[in-house]
């Protein structure tokens, strides 16, 4: 009988290595409380995969130490069927941890993840697979596409599923909208995609946060009919449902704070409090009251070295990693200012234009002047002055 195996513990990274022993597919069956379904699961399963020429694959049981002793029948399994492996997991409770867990333990080039309450068609894991070999680096079973559907789900069930699509698509629509059906608990996915990245799901839907943190290319979606579950309910509860609201606001806070373009902002927005404020202390009829062209310049140009600090540091630090040296930072500055410099011009027309023409007030003109050139600088930057770093 395969030994039972203990969970990894510590982050939930799927951390990059060898895998010259590797296999073609590592799938995951999440199990609590199914002593009743896992042999038929997995017979299944196995019958589906076998089918298919040429795969080496796993199935990994990662069963969160039901009461119903579910990991000690999949042990026994295990002796029927050797690619079968089983992890039991005690002090840690979850469906998408448990998932991760299992992932993190794989030998395979491809992970994949399926119920194992028979409410998931084993024989689309073959249709899956096809969708992998074909390029996808994201293959989902989904409900929502023609063919796809489900049994005889009462209105309210579609309405709660629905709902939760809904509520997701309004907190974090660039992630929701990849696919149309981001509830399925039904996938795979490619190592790569996801290797080095650390992962925070919480509750049942990991596919959220794979579509979220995962670097994917092609993603297909490959039909299935959710069956009805035999026996005792889904084990959603309202602690699930509240799991998944806490889930979807921690990625959406996440992926704000590593956007690219928020960070730029951030910056952006310390660069024109250095530049207001230069510009007061120059040019204000009550401070040195200078010219106010002579005046913006030096407030830009001490703004510019502000933002070029910190996005060389932090926004764009992913880019330039490895490109360091003094040298090449201050070609990367000198870039920089050169493509400033044509934004510094059109701000300093914009602002004699407010101020000279239309009389406003000069630090709203200023203001007005900063926010338009902005997204200019943004794009431009993020090609010529970091795009080249990124691209050594
Ligand atoms: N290890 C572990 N730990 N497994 C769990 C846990 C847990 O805390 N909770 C649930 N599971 C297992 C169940 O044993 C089952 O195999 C699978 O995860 C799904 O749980 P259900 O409780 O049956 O979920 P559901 O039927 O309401 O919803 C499922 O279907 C959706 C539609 O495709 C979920 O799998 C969703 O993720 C899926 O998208
Ligand atoms: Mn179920």
């Amino acid at each position: 009988m395969g030994a039972l195996e203990v969970a990894v513990t510590g982050p939930l990274l799927i951390v990059p290595g060898d895998h010259s022993d590797a296999l073609d597919l590592s799938l995951v069956l999440p199990t609590y409380n199914e002593v009743q379904n896992i042999n038929v699961v997995i017979e299944q399963l196995v019958a589906s995969l076998d089918s298919v020429s040429n795969l080496s694959y796993e199935i990994i049981v990662v069963d969160d130490d039901s009461p119903d002793r579910t990991w000690e029948k999949a042990q026994e399994l295990s002796e029927r069927f050797t690619q079968v492996r089983v992890v039991r997991r005690q002090g840690e409770r979850g469906l998408s941890t448990a998932v991760l867990r299992g992932w993190q333990q794989a030998r395979g080039q491809i992970f994949g993840v399926m119920d194992s309450d028979r409410q998931h068609p084993a024989e689309t894991s073959c249709a899956l697979w096809t969708a992998m070999t074909k390029g996808s680096d994201l293959a989902v079973a989904s409900r929502h596409i023609k063919g796809g559907g489900v049994s005889h789900w009462s209105i309210g069930r579609r309405m709660i599923s629905r709902c939760a699509q809904g509520i997701g698509i309004m907190v974090l629509p660039e992630v929701l909208i990849k696919v149309r059906d981001p509830m399925s608990g039904y996938f795979m996915i490619r190592r790569s995609s996801l290797e080095g990245r650390e992962l925070r799901p919480l509750g049942y839907k990991l596919l959220v946060e794979v579509l979220g943190r995962g670097a994917m290319g092609k993603i297909t979606e490959v039909p299935y009919i959710f069956r009805e579950r035999s026996g005792d309910a889904s084990k959603i509860s309202i602690v699930v449902c509240w799991q998944y609201l806490r889930h979807l606001l921690r990625l959406r806070i996440d992926l704000l704070k590593s956007s690219q373009f928020v960070r730029f902002c951030m910056v952006g927005a310390s660069g024109t409090l250095i530049d207001t404020t230069m510009l007061y202390l120059l040019s204000d009829p009550h401070t040195l009251n200078w010219g106010l062209t002579r005046s913006k310049i030096v407030a830009a140009e001490l703004a510019l070295t502000n933002n070029f600090i910190w996005n060389d540091l932090w926004t764009f630090g992913r880019f330039a990693a490895g490109q360091n040296s003094f040298r090449e930072r201050f070609r990367r500055f000198l870039r920089f200012n050169l493509i400033c410099s044509v934004g510094i011009m059109f701000n300093l027309i914009l602002l004699n234009i407010g101020f000279n023409y239309f009389h406003m007030n000069r630090y709203i003109a200023n203001l007005g002047a900063i926010l338009l050139v902005t997204l200019w600088n943004y794009n431009v930057n993020r090609r010529l002055s970091w795009r080249t770093a990124a691209k050594k």
